[in-house]
């Protein structure tokens, strides 16, 4: 092999997170035309059509890259050759995640992180500076309440709760607030917030707005066209899908996905392209195992809000939920989370939770088993009773996750474990 030749040819075309083909189906190039399914399983991959191409996308498992020439190494530290230089930056497997997940949000980029919350730390680290204060629900996932709560006020940085229903939220503005973040379904209460009204309130008090989009997936709701700056995922969850890899996206504008990135490279939380295969690959599918766990989960939540046992059903597919009209207006199906309070508070909670066989006990969501976890011993453990009320968390909350299982089934395993 001529290895100068191998060593020195070019990409076609590079972009900021690296080089690529012109040939990759993005934005400018008919993808918002293509479906969504057709997007997830597509968009970001390179259109392969020439003999033994593989159909999967390769990891390329490397922590560096080669230059081919000390003048290619100063042109890139010039900023002028955006090549690959070490993974930490950024990666082909990765840049390919990253393309795909912003196809699928209507982006225009996206930056992967190691986990949810490194991608929820350095978006909003992105964002806000010493001196900064944050709006943000009070209702969210109990990792990202406690960075608000126990880090943030170390760095200078106040955060203000307020409800999903934004009451009162006017009051909370102050010249220093900088940014709003939101929830929606919220972590675990599945209350909602209007998307378009939230983005409506950023825009007028000059905010950044930044969206949790977990629950919901792509496939249910795209915050971006409804008006929102940043939106960012637990990856780990419903887009890889299987409950094998830790994986976080933050998906918006070219402008503000080079701050995050920035953010990344510098505390450290990128991805390893291993789990980006993972992910790209279990994104391929989001659609129809979406489908599937909104209808078993519609099917799981009819039932227990029948049963004698149960206080409270919290799913917004049902007619009871405070904000099942918000959720027709603004998703395109109700989602694969629900949560439910047993009668009997938690010595009851408990006993269903070790009883059941087919749903496994264990926290995280979005895969394809179905899960059920206590809130107060998973993600909201170390909270106050007045953060649990604000919360909308009692100890006898269960929440579920719901998988791919037959819903006969499912429903089968909770009439044995409630009786
Ligand atoms: C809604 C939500 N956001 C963020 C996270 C954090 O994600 P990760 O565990 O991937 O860091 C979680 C984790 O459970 C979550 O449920």
């Amino acid at each position: 092999m001529d290895m100068k030749t191998t060593k020195q040819s070019k990409p076609a075309t590079q972009t900021k997170s690296g080089p690529q083909s012109d040939r990759h189906l993005q934005a400018g190039n008919g993808l918002s035309k293509l479906g969504p399914q057709t997007r997830a399983i597509h968009g970001g991959e390179a259109l392969r059509h020439g003999v033994n191409g593989p159909v999967a996308t390769e990891i390329i498992r490397t922590s560096t890259f080669t230059f081919s020439s000390t003048e290619e190494m100063k042109e890139w530290a010039e900023g002028k050759n955006k090549a690959y230089i070490y993974t930490r930056y950024g990666n082909p497997t990765l840049s390919v995640a990253e393309r795909k997940i912003a196809a699928l949000e209507g982006a225009e980029a996206a930056v992967v992180a190691a986990s949810g919350m490194a991608a929820i730390s350095s978006s909003l680290l992105a964002v806000l500076k010493s001196g900064d204060e944050l709006i943000s629900t009070a209702q969210l996932y109990g990792g990202t309440y406690r960075l608000m709560r126990d880090v943030f006020p170390n760095m200078g940085i106040t955060v203000h709760h307020v409800q999903p229903d934004l009451c009162g939220i006017e009051k909370l503005v102050s010249a220093r607030t900088r940014a709003l973040y939101v929830e929606t379904p919220t972590n675990p209460t599945l209350r909602l917030v209007d998307i378009e009204k939230a983005a409506a309130f950023a825009k007028k008090h000059k905010l950044i707005s930044l969206i949790d989009n977990t629950f919901a997936t792509p496939v249910l709701q795209n915050p971006i066209a409804l008006g929102y700056d940043i939106v960012v995922h637990s990856a780990t969850k419903g887009l890889a899908g299987h409950s094998d890899i830790l994986a976080g996206v933050s998906v918006g504008s070219a402008e503000w996905m080079d701050k995050v990135r920035h953010l990344i490279i510098n505390l450290g939380g990128s991805m390893d392209p291993g789990a980006a295969f993972l992910l790209i690959r279990g994104v391929k599918t989001l659609g129809v195992r979406v489908q599937r766990q909104c209808e078993n989960a519609m099917a799981v939540a009819t039932f227990l809000e029948k049963h004698p046992k149960v206080e409270h059903v919290h799913y917004p597919g049902l007619k009871s939920h405070l904000d099942h009209e918000l959720a027709k207006k603004q998703m395109r199906g109700f989602g694969s989370m629900l949560a439910f309070d047993m009668k009997g508070g938690l010595p009851a909670a408990r006993r269903f939770c070790d009883r059941v066989r087919l749903f496994l006990m264990a926290a995280s969501l979005g895969g394809v088993e179905s899960l059920v976890i206590l809130p107060i011993y998973s993600s909201h453990y170390n909270m106050s009773d007045e953060e649990l009320k604000r919360a909308g968390v009692s100890p006898g909350t269960v929440r579920v996750s719901m998988g791919l299982e037959d819903k006969e089934d499912l429903i089968e395993d909770l009439k044995q474990a409630l009786e």
